[in-house]
């Protein structure tokens, strides 16, 4: 017989986007609404902890902090990625702080009570002076957190009945693993203050809309069309590809990787055919199969774009809901994680991961120290996004601004992301909001307002 699950009723979401095209300001820095956040969404959902290379050895731990919740995951013998709440079960000390290798496991520091690396608590000093309703099997041992692996790195959720993780990141996992994520490797992560929404940061980067005011050197003809009227010619077309390539390349920080942009320019003599269609088929064509050849030359493990370009998969975007993204381009990809700090705090997280030989040693890569959003070591277009956000957080507390107004076809993904976000203050059941989920994961620029089901 079928297990027919109870419906939760729908709870009242204040705030809430009546209009799909609407987004009333105070959800950026109202306390209450930041509460039920802390309250109905975070607990609920599947977040990105840690790279896996952060760990790399058994009994490698890392400390991953959401809101006042912090948990410990560790790399254990032979239960494979654990985590667990990082709090002593006698009387709540934390029994490890970051990053680091545990001996044989956690040694709390108040009082000395021991825990295996999966958590088992293994001593209690002086163990006879606690009663017996103190010293329970199983309830000393830390609290299990759920800990689940993919596309390199460790998740974690707190809700017992949430969906496996793999079910939350679809039809992101998927298209993602094609691609072979999980071999890519740190080369670089940066870390950003920012005095803003945690909502708000996420959004200056999910739409294409704010591109030709904020970052006007990314409009190249090949790839925002041409003009109309415009000859096309094959030669100047590679060339301002290359253009472009380069301008991801530096000012996006490596979201096109340098390796890839010399591949590029190694192709700028090619001949390519009159007509623009073919041209852009085999520039592409070319390009893709000249990264995948450098790339498995040197014993990476790297995919054949060339069967991946029919999915379109340079410059997709990719959330994990609700606040991990891919970007993938050619070989490698940015990421970032965005996590609140306060109603208007945010801290931004950025990693450049591309492709090693395989085998190759290299060092765990370590948190970075936050640098303030104007600190002058950001490259042009994370620059150029950091330089609006704080001006707008400061702006919706204008008396006379009520609400953002989007628009329907070029800023859909502000309000699908929003109103998933709804749907978890609201309660609703993973089922309901599993679809939703599979709306907001993947997505080109430029999505519209779709129908979420709820
Ligand atoms: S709080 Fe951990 S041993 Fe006392
Ligand atoms: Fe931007």
């Amino acid at each position: 017989m079928a297990i027919v699950q109870p419906k939760r009723p729908a709870l009242p979401v204040p705030l809430a986007m009546d209009l799909p095209d609407r987004v009333a300001k105070q959800r950026y820095y109202d306390a209450d609404f930041y509460q039920l956040e802390a309250e109905q969404l975070w607990p609920r959902v599947w977040q990105m902890a840690c790279r896996l290379e952060e760990i790399p050895q058994p009994n490698d731990f890392a400390e991953y902090q959401i809101l006042d919740q912090s948990v410990i995951v560790v790399r254990t013998d032979d239960l494979g990625v654990t985590a667990f709440q990082n709090a002593c079960r006698h009387r709540g000390v934390k029994v490890a702080i970051g990053h680091g290798t545990c001996e044989s496991g956690f040694t709390c520091p108040f009082h000395g009570w021991c825990y295996g690396p999966d958590g088992t608590n293994t001593a209690v000093p002086r163990r006879r002076t606690f009663s017996e309703h103190n010293l329970q099997p199983g309830d000393l041992d830390l609290t299990p957190v759920r800990c689940e692996i993919w596309g390199g790195c460790a998740w974690i959720n707190f809700d017992l009945d949430a969906p496996p993780l793999r079910d939350c990141l679809e039809p992101f996992a998927t298209s993602l693993d094609a691609w072979r994520f999980e071999s890519l490797q740190t080369e670089w992560w940066y870390a950003c203050h920012l005095p803003v929404n945690w909502k708000l940061a996420t959004e200056a980067f999910v739409e294409a809309y704010h591109v030709p005011q904020t970052h006007p050197q990314l409009i190249i003809p090949t790839r925002y069309g041409l003009r109309t009227g415009e000859e096309f010619d094959a030669a100047d077309f590679i060339k301002s590809d290359i253009r472009y390539l380069r301008a991801m390349s530096n000012g996006m920080a490596g979201m096109v990787h340098a390796n890839d942009v010399r591949i590029a320019e190694g192709l700028r003599d090619i001949e390519l055919p009159d007509d623009p269609e073919a041209a852009r088929a085999m520039w592409n064509e070319t390009l893709n199969q000249a990264v995948t050849d450098w790339h498995q030359e040197r014993g990476a493990d790297m995919p054949d774009l060339n069967d991946l370009s029919t999915q379109g998969l340079n410059l997709e975007f990719f959330q994990g809901f609700p606040n991990s993204f891919v970007l993938p381009m050619y070989s490698s990809a940015s990421a970032y994680r965005f996590r609140p700090l306060g109603p208007e705090e945010t801290l931004m997280e950025i990693w450049s991961l591309t492709r090693y030989p395989e085998g190759e040693e290299r060092e765990p890569p370590t948190p970075p120290e936050p640098w303030r959003h104007d600190d002058p070591r950001w490259p042009p277009i994370p620059a150029q996004d950091f330089s609006n956000i704080p001006r707008q957080q400061q702006g919706l507390h204008a008396r006379g601004f009520e609400f953002m107004r989007l628009s329907g076809a070029l800023e859909g993904h502000v309000s699908n992301f929003e109103r998933t976000i709804d749907g978890f203050l609201a309660g609703l059941p993973h089922e309901q909001l599993l679809p939703a989920l599979r709306e907001v994961n993947v997505y080109p620029f430029d999505k519209p307002i779709v129908d979420l089901g709820f």
